[in-house]
């Protein structure tokens, strides 16, 4: 009875994957918590609020203007240890992230004050959509724990990320929001130490310039997310970028590739997984005046002056030369033509166990975007593709993929 005692507000909304909230109902009460459900209309097409009334013995609410002397969304929101909407559509997801209250699971999600579990799930190409991805963020942003959604088979034969995550995955989550221990197995990163680096480095040339690149750091900080949130110790080595260090991660920041020689090379000795997604600067400019440059400096006309660079160390080249290191090295490789030929180079000439190779010519992969589409190859290999997706949901393949190969 892992969940003894704790009072579960149960949101459901409408999406084919109602069904699966039947059985996490069951879940919860089966771990002990007391389960209040709440259901949008639609979700009543799916599912009888009778059905959830029978397993919980509780009366089910659909309707915000049943018994509105009780105030009920008030009420049941005040009631809960912790709540948990699943499925939650792209509507619903919308409407928490805009403060909208027009059904009776919207009006509750806004009178929470208790930890808050949104498991997503609708087709892939809602949870692609640009304004699906913005609300994730704003919740995730206020502190709303997101999970899932999961991929695989999806309503109408389709095939991608979108699915509800598995009921072990929910209650698990539901156990971590209370601080109760897991019932699930532990991902094998839980308590491992995993060091990620993200973000493009800065190379000065003066005092307010520099040669840097495109990158924004978002696929370095999925990657640090999601293994925080597998329960790995993750310190994040990361250039400069406009994101918010993600919950439960150390950041350490740096600027240049030197910077991030030094921080990589003292830290990777305790790591167990090494996930390099920073665009390093190969090069950095040869001298960086003390004081901001002059236009004169660069000469008038065509002719211009030379900028003389200097290459930095591959510090992830380096990393595979140490045999001191127990740590299972995974690469990325920014590719733009024969993009799996250099990527697999790039593999073998790093000494690379994994290696997650993105075509950066992409519109909606590389750099910038909130999905990426990779082929992950591996030193024995492995060759796997993960097609168009979110950022997180490459992150999650490519950290599990890391796990299977923990050395000790
Ligand atoms: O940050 P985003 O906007 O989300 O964009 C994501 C991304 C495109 C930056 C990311 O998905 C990615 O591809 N990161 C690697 C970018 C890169 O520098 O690739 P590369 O092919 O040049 O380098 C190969 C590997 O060697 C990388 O793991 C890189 O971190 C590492 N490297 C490269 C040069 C260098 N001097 N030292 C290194 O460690």
């Amino acid at each position: 009875m892992t969940l003894a005692g704790v009072r579960v507000l149960l949101g459901v909304s409408g999406g084919v994957a109602c069904y699966k909230a039947v059985a996490l109902a069951r879940g919860l009460l089966k771990a002990g918590a007391e389960v209040q459900v709440v259901m949008t209309a639609g979700a009543t097409r799916f599912v009888q609020p009778d059905q959830f009334a029978a397993i919980t013995g509780r009366p089910v609410y659909a309707d915000t203007f049943t018994d509105v002397h009780r105030i009920v969304h008030v009420e049941v929101a005040r009631q809960a240890d912790v709540a948990i909407i699943a499925p939650a559509t792209t509507n619903v997801i919308a409407k928490f992230a805009a403060g909208i209250a027009d059904d009776l699971v919207s009006s509750t999600f806004t009178c929470l004050t208790v930890p808050t579990i949104v498991a997503p799930a609708m087709h892939t190409e809602m949870w692609l959509h640009p304004a699906t991805q913005a609300a994730v963020d704003v919740l995730r942003g206020r502190g709303t724990i997101i999970t899932g959604p999961g991929v695989g088979a999806l309503a109408g034969g389709d095939e991608g990320p979108g699915r509800l995550e598995d009921e072990d995955v929910l209650l698990d989550a539901v156990h971590r929001a209370v601080g109760r221990p897991t019932i699930a197995e532990p991902h094998p990163l839980s308590g491992r130490r995993v060091l990620v680096t993200a973000g493009g480095t800065r190379e000065r040339l003066d005092p307010v310039r520099y040669l840097s690149n495109r990158s924004t750091g978002k696929m370095g900080y999925a990657v640090a997310a999601v293994a925080a949130e597998l329960g790995a110790e993750v310190e994040l080595v990361s250039a400069p970028t406009a994101l918010d260090a993600p919950a439960g991660v150390t950041l350490t920041p740096v600027e240049s590739a030197l910077d991030m020689h030094a921080a990589v090379t003292s830290a990777a000795p305790d790591a167990d997984v090494i996930v390099k997604a920073a665009a390093v600067s190969d090069f950095r400019p040869a001298q960086v005046a003390d004081q901001k440059l002059k236009k004169g400096t660069f000469g008038a006309g065509e002719g211009g002056t030379v900028v003389r660079l200097v290459a930095n160390p591959d510090i992830l080249a380096e990393l595979g030369t140490r045999d001191d290191l127990d740590a299972v090295l995974v690469g990325f490789a920014a590719e733009t033509e024969d993009v799996e030929a250099h990527g697999r180079d790039k593999l073998a000439r790093k000494n690379l166990d994994l290696i997650a190779i993105n075509d950066v010519s992409a519109t909606d992969a590389g750099f910038g975007t909130d999905t990426n589409r990779v082929v992950i190859l591996g030193r024995e290999g492995f060759r796997h593709e993960v097609a168009l997706t979110g950022k997180r949901e490459v992150a999650r393949v490519l950290l599990d993929l890391a796990a299977a190969r923990l050395r000790s």
